[in-house]
């Protein structure tokens, strides 16, 4: 079976309400417009409950379905979908382009919620699953992290959620094919700042200054130990120093140094080891310098890691949906991050890439999400409910 033949009914429909949305971006957590158009949209389909306001301007809807429950009422999946666009000016020139200047839907998350908003008015039309779907619209994906957020306010326990499922589109992947891999599949970021503190002074007369660039330069260099050190080869990990800043004049001792940087890793246990490193040399650096040198290690979205049976059940929907030869559960990890991995840190679930065929890629200003995928999207998240949850 391709497309669930009722959705690509109302393909069309899901392309003006993505156009809508892609014409009005919203940043961040303030999601307002673009949640009352999504909860105007779940009213006329019909869904049981809608509850606004999680993470300022998320949204989680419930649909019920049929046949006994357990004991939670359930079982009930979990299907998520991102609302917020980015900070950037558009330059597609489209028809539907963003109208809010600085502001753009150059990451799909128009089309994700657009594929939601189509499984939703699908599965409330046929409710063919047992149990309840939970649909979450959350804000805040490229920033801040309004999936987090979404999880720390409880939403998993208190609609008794077991597990979760995300896509996102690919313009690198063919036009509806699905690509994904059991494990990590995106990395965790962290940043790190690290202030030093020396003396300032005459450069003529270093013996009166405490001088913070020679510490600042045993800091920088040393970092890149930990990757080639203190690191096994065969796990993937990323160090980069991206800031040096010091000095006003070439007569003048600085003050200060300041050096940061980027952390991408995929086991928690590398993660560990490089924050613990970069405090070891920090630590050690200032004192053999003399210098007052502090460490800011801001650890920011977990690695997005799938669970194997999570992977190998939506795989064999995708591939009733796309077709066997369309459907890759052998991508390789890539060093960007996502925040659905809060999700997948409290829940089993998969993420998973849905190809759009070319065009430029996300988080371009010449980007602009391929309706022709949306059947495709929904239809997977509808059959994924019907084959999980069978009646
Ligand atoms: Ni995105």
């Amino acid at each position: 079976m391709p497309i669930v033949n009722r959705i690509g009914e109302f393909a069309e429909d899901m392309k003006t309400w993505r156009r809508w949305i892609h014409a009005h971006p919203e940043l961040k957590l303030d999601c307002h417009e673009t949640a009352a158009f999504v909860v105007e949209k779940l009213k006329a389909f019909g869904v049981d409950e809608i509850h606004e306001g999680i993470a300022t301007s998320g949204v989680v809807a419930i649909i019920e379905g049929q046949g006994p429950r357990d004991e939670n009422g359930g079982p009930t999946i979990g299907l998520r979908a991102d609302m917020d666009a980015l900070p950037m000016a558009e330059r597609t020139g489209l028809d539907h382009a963003s109208t809010v200047p600085g502001r753009m839907h150059a990451c799909g998350h128009d089309g994700h919620t657009a594929m939601l908003l189509g499984a939703a008015r699908y599965l409330a039309e046929t409710r063919a699953f047992r149990g309840r779907v939970a649909l979450i619209f959350q804000p805040a994906e490229e920033d801040i992290g309004g999936g987090r957020i979404m999880v720390e306010a409880g939403i998993l326990d208190r609609f008794g959620i077991s597990e979760v499922y995300a896509l996102h589109n690919d313009p690198d992947v063919a036009e509806g094919a699905f690509s994904t891999t059991p494990g990590p599949i995106m990395a965790a970021v962290d940043t790190f700042r690290v202030q030093i503190t020396g003396k300032g002074g005459h450069a003529a007369y270093p013996h009166e200054a405490v001088d913070p660039i020679p510490p600042a330069l045993a800091i920088a260099s040393a970092c890149q130990t930990i990757v080639s050190r203190n690191h096994d080869p065969a796990q993937e990990l990323v160090v980069s120093v991206t800031m040096i800043h010091a000095g006003s004049a070439d007569n003048v001792i600085a003050e200060g140094a300041y050096v940061a940087g980027t952390v991408r890793t995929f086991a928690r246990e590398v993660r560990d080891m490089v924050e613990r490193r970069l405090g070891e040399i920090v630590a050690g650096s200032a004192a053999a310098y003399g210098v007052d040198a502090a460490l800011d290690y801001e650890r920011s979205y977990p690695p997005v890691v799938n669970a194997a049976a999570q992977v190998e059940k939506a795989a064999a929907v995708a591939r009733e949906v796309a077709g066997e030869a369309r459907v890759s559960t052998t991508r390789a990890p890539e060093m960007g991050a996502e925040d659905f991995a809060y999700f997948l840190e409290a829940r089993p679930g998969a993420f998973l890439f849905l190809g759009q065929g070319g065009g430029a890629g996300v988080h371009h200003p010449e980007y602009d999400f391929n309706d022709e995928i949306s059947p495709v999207g929904a239809s997977f998240f509808a059959r994924l409910v019907e084959t999980l949850q069978p009646v």
